[in-house]
């Protein structure tokens, strides 16, 4: 079944995740989406900013899977293979190397093109929905990024290229309900950055250093 994608476009913003967290208690359906031109005060993984200038893609969407908690980390994976997906439309792989570092970022010829931040809202330890944020450097990169525009083979659109990563997040979603995790790790796995390599696992109060080693059937880091 695919989502329902509603998008609400705005100019500017504090930042569409917070937004979409507030329709989110307010009892919006699934699908609820909503963009900003550019964002104030944009955020990232690990409280860091996410500097969000006009001309790139901001939007946050709002999913209410129907699973415990604890499969609530394997739609990081769902959500970068649909990115992935996406950005295949616009990049010749000849010329450009797309690879996916976990734990969800994409990175064409080594450096980073978007940032995902997934943020889940539970109600009495059950999963009552996912703000899916994403920030696409579309004309605009920071130093060690990369934006779309610059290595796409044509001139790329922001809503354009919006409307095709919700159809892929559709697509990839509505998988990952249908035949669970397998599809989605296989599918991630056969684009990972660094297998077999050294990696620092980054995670919110501890680091971890070892050889990347893939991941499991539910989506944990094997290390
Ligand atoms: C990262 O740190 O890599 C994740 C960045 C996520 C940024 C997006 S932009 C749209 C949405 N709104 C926010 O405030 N953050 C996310």
């Amino acid at each position: 079944m695919s989502v329902d994608w509603r998008v609400q476009l705005y100019q500017s913003v504090g930042s569409t995740q917070s937004l979409v967290h507030e329709a989110s208690h307010a009892g919006a359906a699934e699908g609820y989406v909503i963009q900003a031109l550019m964002q104030e005060t944009g955020k990232g993984r690990h409280g860091n900013q996410w500097e969000s200038p006009i001309g790139n893609l901001y939007m946050s969407a709002l999913l209410r899977p129907d699973c415990a908690v604890q499969r609530a980390g394997e739609l990081g994976f769902v959500i970068v293979v649909a990115l992935s997906a996406a950005l295949d439309d616009y990049i010749d792989q000849t010329k450009h190397i797309k690879k996916l570092k976990w734990p969800n970022d994409i990175l064409i010829d080594g450096l980073k093109v978007c940032g995902i931040l997934l943020e889940s809202n539970l109600h009495k330890n059950e999963l009552e929905s996912v703000v899916v944020g994403m920030g696409m450097n579309i004309f605009k990169a920071p130093d060690l990024a990369v934006a779309l525009n610059d290595i796409a083979q044509e001139p790329v659109y922001v809503n354009k290229v919006r409307d095709n990563i919700l159809d892929k997040l559709s697509y990839y979603y509505s998988l990952w309900q249908e035949k669970g995790f397998a599809p989605i790790r296989e599918a991630w796995l056969n684009q990972a950055h660094g297998v077999d390599e050294p990696m620092t696992a980054r995670l919110p109060t501890i680091s971890h250093k070892g050889i990347f080693k893939g991941i499991d059937e539910r989506g944990a880091l094997i290390l």
